[in-house]
């Protein structure tokens, strides 16, 4: 059995005060999460608020990009070794607002997941088709092309402790949800072509459904077989819808 995972990504959102309490809010609920792991992939600056207030909670965090570089003259970045000094365990690569708004192409975002990985974090990797390319008909050409880039760099294999997350662009932020059928259909596409190239990494690795997930409609999402958990946005923000989507992975 796959663990479920639950993470937030709360973008570019909240300020100390804000944070501390959501996540004391989600502290407060969080033993009644009996199945999924949940995590919050916060701003830069608040990772060491967020380490101190999640440490020995059984709560997880990350980032939501790093640098491919080590260290030195990157003004701006931020590398996988300075996540790690503040014990994140996760880091978003790929996610379209970083694909569509700052340039990040198949290739760096590989690139992103391979450093990651190497460096010990566990690099939750988004995939996901625009809404022109779903209307053409090209999801599964766009999501293997993504796919295809990081198998390139690195193999198969460094899937096999890692997490994709499907993330169809048209449904992010906009309140239209994929319907189950047709995340389910994504997921199982995903690991059918994972399978293909090795079947113990396909049945391993965690893929997560999002895009516009909340607590309406939660259930019926992780309900299906190819679903491990959801990325989280906009429901991330709020301790009872995040605590409401935990519970519905049952
Ligand atoms: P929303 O849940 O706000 O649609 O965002 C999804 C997302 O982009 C998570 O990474």
């Amino acid at each position: 059995m796959r663990q479920v995972l639950i993470a937030g990504n709360w973008k570019m959102n909240g300020s100390r005060s804000s944070i501390r309490e959501l996540l004391d809010g989600v502290k407060a609920g969080a033993g009644e999460i009996k199945s999924a792991e949940l995590a919050v992939c916060a701003p830069f600056p608040y990772l060491a608020d967020v380490q101190e207030q999640l440490n020995g909670t059984g709560i997880s965090w990350g980032a939501q990009n790093l640098s491919t570089e080590e260290k030195g003259a990157f003004t701006g970045e931020v590398s996988a070794a300075m996540l790690l000094d503040f014990d994140c365990k996760y880091v978003i690569v790929g996610h379209s607002e970083r694909r569509s708004l700052y340039g990040e192409d198949d290739a760096l975002v590989a690139k992103k997941y391979a450093v990651a990985r190497k460096a010990g974090l566990k690099p939750i990797f988004c995939v996901g088709e625009t809404l022109e390319e779903r209307e053409s008909n090209v999801t599964e050409d766009v999501v293997a092309r993504q796919i295809d880039a990081l198998i390139a760099l690195e193999g198969v294999a460094a899937l096999a402790d890692g997490v994709i997350a499907y993330e169809p662009v048209w449904a992010i932020g906009t309140g239209k949800t994929a319907s189950p059928e047709q995340a389910q259909a994504v997921h199982a596409f995903i690991r059918a072509k994972l399978a293909n190239a090795d079947a113990a990494v396909a049945e391993k690795v965690q893929i997560l459904y999002g895009g516009s997930m909340n607590p309406a409609n939660a259930a019926d999402l992780l309900a299906m077989a190819d679903i491990d958990g959801g990325l989280i946005g906009g429901a991330s923000l709020k301790a009872d819808d995040f605590l409401a989507i935990g519970k519905a992975a049952g």
